[in-house]
């Protein structure tokens, strides 16, 4: 018989008629009701108003004044009991209401964790990559996650720094959040000279910006390393233009720099000849126009002869034969002196070229932002 069961009878129908009998019922009382609070609690409830629910169902079971336990306990056991037990019930029925007042049902709600939302156990089928389901036959090879391929701006950046690893450059990197003085002053762009718009600059504050060229890193490199000194630098750059066919607020540049006794023009002509050579086909040929770039003087920007028409003019040179590759320079000597070179044993070359631009030329894409918009139908294509 269920302590539920034992509630509906009488103490003289129970056969109980001493303290002790008394005692033992109201002990079974108390566990019951202390094993439904805690089963409750520990399950918890899945939502909200679920918990509301069976905190309320809990409370109603025991103290609800019609039905519930305390008031059958009262009807059945207290009120018929013989006058030598009244007593001893009274006084246990009184210390069960206050003793299942302290489980505090009300308060019950409040306390109750929510159950997280179970998670699913979805049954992976088998399947092949075209989504058919094949037999479990667990002999068969495993299944194959379809592969990526190097990003092609990431293949040109590996193109370009294999032909100046084999001159015996070597990779330098620094950092995409850098300094005004890096990216500006130390490169003989002060402040006030109209030359800084030439870059469309992120600025993080006064004095951090998102680098707009690879050039800061020759500071650093020049800091940290000395002459001579032979290096690229590959990396991430950042411009505050709007995104068209040609520009993209993100972009790769590959800086070149070269420090060393007695480095002339010649150097640079031969060495950006050499790699445009290695890089388009023996055939093509460079040209050399003058330009302007504060860090370096002279200037010059390096062209290459169409390597589809071979000069003749078609679509990927615009007509024009030309197709443009870098800015290019003897470096500044006041560029040396900030990088702590002394431009009177030293003298240097330096380059900068867009790898982006690169690969769109090599592969006649027309829209830079193609190269980031993630799209696998594009991107499978190398
Ligand atoms: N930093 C220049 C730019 O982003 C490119 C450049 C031109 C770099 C000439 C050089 C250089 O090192 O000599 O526009």
């Amino acid at each position: 018989m269920t302590i539920y069961d034992k509630i509906e009878r009488t103490l003289q129908q129970l056969g109980v008629s001493d303290a002790r009998g008394v005692e033992s019922l109201f002990a079974e009382l108390q566990k019951t009701a202390e094993q439904e609070r805690a089963e409750l609690v520990s399950r918890g409830a899945p939502d909200q108003p679920q918990r509301d629910r069976l905190c309320k169902a809990l409370r109603d079971r025991w103290l609800a004044r019609k039905g519930g336990v305390l008031s059958r306990v009262d009807e059945n056991w207290l009120k018929p009991a013989g006058k030598e037990l009244k007593p001893v019930v009274g006084r246990q029925f009184n210390d069960l209401r206050r003793w299942t007042a302290s489980l505090e049902f009300e308060k019950l709600a409040e306390a109750l964790p929510l159950q997280e939302a179970p998670v699913k156990q979805v049954e992976l089928p088998l399947t092949t990559g075209a989504g058919r389901a094949v037999p479990r036959d667990l002999t068969l090879p495993g299944l194959r996650r379809p592969l990526g391929s190097v990003h092609p701006v990431t293949r040109m950046q590996r193109e370009i720094e294999d032909i100046f690893l084999r001159l015996g450059f070597w990779i330098e990197s620094g950092p995409e959040i850098e300094s005004t003085y890096y990216n500006f002053d130390a490169l003989n762009i002060p402040e006030s000279h109209p030359s800084r718009d030439d870059w469309d600059t992120f600025y993080i504050d006064a004095k951090t910006v998102l680098r707009t060229h690879t050039s800061p890193v020759q500071i650093r490199a020049m800091e940290k390393y000395g002459a001579p000194l032979y290096i690229i630098i590959p990396g991430k750059c950042y411009r505050h233009d709007n995104p068209d066919a040609t520009h993209y607020p993100m972009f790769h540049q590959i800086e070149g720099l070269a420090i060393d006794k007695d480095i002339t023009f010649a150097d640079l002509k031969g060495t950006l000849d050499f790699f445009a050579k290695m890089l388009f086909g023996e055939k093509v040929r460079t040209r050399f126009q003058p330009s302007f770039f504060p860090f370096t003087e002279p200037s010059g920007e390096v062209a290459v002869s169409c390597f589809v028409c071979d000069g003749q003019g078609c679509r990927v040179c615009k007509e024009s034969g030309w197709i443009e590759l870098m800015g290019c320079g003897m470096v500044h000597p006041q560029v040396l002196r900030y990088g702590g070179i002394d431009p009177d044993k030293y003298s240097g070359w330096a380059f900068g070229l867009g790898v982006d631009r690169f690969a769109m030329v090599k592969h006649d894409i027309n829209d830079i932002q193609l190269f980031f918009q993630g799209d696998v139908r594009f991107l499978e294509q190398f």
